[in-house]
């Protein structure tokens, strides 16, 4: 099986539900409305998920709750062959953007990633749209001073129905002259324009999802002329209700359209979903073969925001 490489998982979003139950136990935190029945993460869509997301997070208090997080994040990781993961890291989260208190979050995550060296890890320090853009542009100060060797990139998730890319130019800005790469989430719950205004207004070179392109056939040539990688998590936009099943999902197509594409699982607890999980549906879906997914590794080495040396190991 081909080693994977992930480049978009939110690190709370990926957080096992038995993990934060444990931490809320010994917190003695009440996340009522959390969880279902049966302990998974409980919501009715986007906007819901957004909340529970953020409500499960307020357990995760402390840079040692965080070097926990990152280890038993990336212990899974390891079970799914993978070998290289980018991660949305959230200074909104973490000190509530306080370029001090990040600073020792950041550390306990680096101390958590290093307990798993089966994995190499690289933070994408990620705003969130619906925080609005003075919160963007202190968490891009937050990049910007933090970059390095471990934090390679900067993003932006969060509800894509508010405001638009544009907004947050000043922060991509910030961050691109740190030299961070760039990425943001578009094309998942805004359409084609969304990911136009990424391209045009951020000049991202990766796309967080990015699959509504496919509603706009000049904006699919222009990403496989301009070799924009989206970061396709079908599971995910199946789970929230993009498209009714992986079989009506565009990955194929965008594929056959010459996009250059990788799979990742976003937020996996949330999705019931892993990385061995995708590559199991995307077999079964459209017959997806160990070729076909060593073209996705290459691509994603390619594409990942890692120094040269890391890239040639990985490629
Ligand atoms: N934050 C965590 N998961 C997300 C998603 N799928 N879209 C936007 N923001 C997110
Ligand atoms: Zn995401």
């Amino acid at each position: 099986m081909t080693p994977k490489i992930e480049l978009h998982l939110h690190l709370e979003g990926a957080a096992p539900p038995a993990f934060i139950r444990g931490l809320a136990a010994e917190k003695k935190i009440d996340l009522t409305g959390v969880f279902d029945a049966r302990g998974h993460y409980a919501f009715r869509d986007f906007g819901h998920f957004l909340q529970v997301y953020e409500a499960a997070t307020e357990v995760l208090q402390t840079p040692d709750d965080y070097r926990r997080l990152t280890r038993a994040v990336l212990e899974q990781s390891a079970e799914n062959g993978v070998i290289y993961t980018e991660a949305f890291l959230s200074p909104d989260f973490c000190g509530g953007r306080d370029l001090a208190a990040w600073r020792d979050y950041l550390a306990a995550i680096r101390e958590g990633a290093a307990e798993v060296p089966e994995v190499e890890m690289r933070g994408i320090v990620t705003c969130i749209r619906h925080f609005g853009p003075d919160s963007a542009r202190q968490t891009a100060l937050c990049a910007a001073e933090t970059a390095g060797d471990f934090v390679t990139g900067f993003g932006m998730g969060g509800n894509e129905a508010i405001g638009s890319q544009g907004d947050f130019a000043w922060a991509f800005d910030c961050a691109r002259e740190a030299g961070l790469g760039l990425t943001t989430h578009a094309g998942e719950f805004g359409g084609p324009e969304s990911v136009r205004q990424a391209l045009d207004d951020l000049r991202v070179t990766r796309i967080g999802h990015g699959v509504r392109a496919i509603e706009d056939d000049a904006l699919v040539d222009r990403l496989a002329e301009d070799g924009i990688v989206l970061e396709v998590c079908p599971g995910s936009n199946v789970v929230l209700g993009l498209y009714p099943d992986i079989r009506r999902h565009p990955i194929e197509r965008l594929r056959a359209r010459g996009v250059a594409l990788t799979v990742s699982t976003d937020d996996p607890p949330f999705f019931h979903t892993t990385m061995e999980a995708e590559y199991a549906a995307l077999n079964a879906a459209f017959d997806w073969d160990e070729s076909l997914f060593a073209d996705i590794a290459r691509t994603a080495a390619q594409a990942a925001f890692c120094d040269a040396t890391t890239r040639q190991r990985l490629l």
